[in-house]
């Protein structure tokens, strides 16, 4: 079995990382940590819809690089939500 691999890509939600998360995303048993500013946003929510390859995850975190509690450990669990295939 393929060992996991987990990726976690910032500024996950248009651009070049939204484009790495597609490609990751198609990739099996891989998890993909994308990093949104806003939660409710459209294009955040369009992630938790994606399509995922076997055993693979899009994890929606809330990561805005200017505000310090962004890189604090055990957010709030208000702070992520999962999708899995
Ligand atoms: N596109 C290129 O050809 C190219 C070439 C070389 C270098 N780059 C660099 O690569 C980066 C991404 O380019 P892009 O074309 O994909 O840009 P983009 O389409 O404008 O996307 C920028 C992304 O960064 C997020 N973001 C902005 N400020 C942030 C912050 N403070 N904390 C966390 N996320 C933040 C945005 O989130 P929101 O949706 O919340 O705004 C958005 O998801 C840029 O730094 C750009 O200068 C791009």
């Amino acid at each position: 079995m393929q060992l996991e691999k987990i990726y976690i890509i910032t500024g996950a939600s248009r651009g070049l990382g939204r484009g790495l998360v597609d490609v990751l995303r198609q990739r099996s048993n891989t998890t993909v940590i994308a990093g949104v500013r806003d939660l409710e946003s459209a294009s955040s929510k369009e992630l938790d819809l994606l399509s995922t390859a076997s055993g693979s995850k899009v994890i929606t975190v809330a990561i805005d690089s200017t505000v310090a509690a962004s890189a604090q450990p055990n957010q709030p669990t208000k702070l992520f939500r999962a999708n899995t295939a």
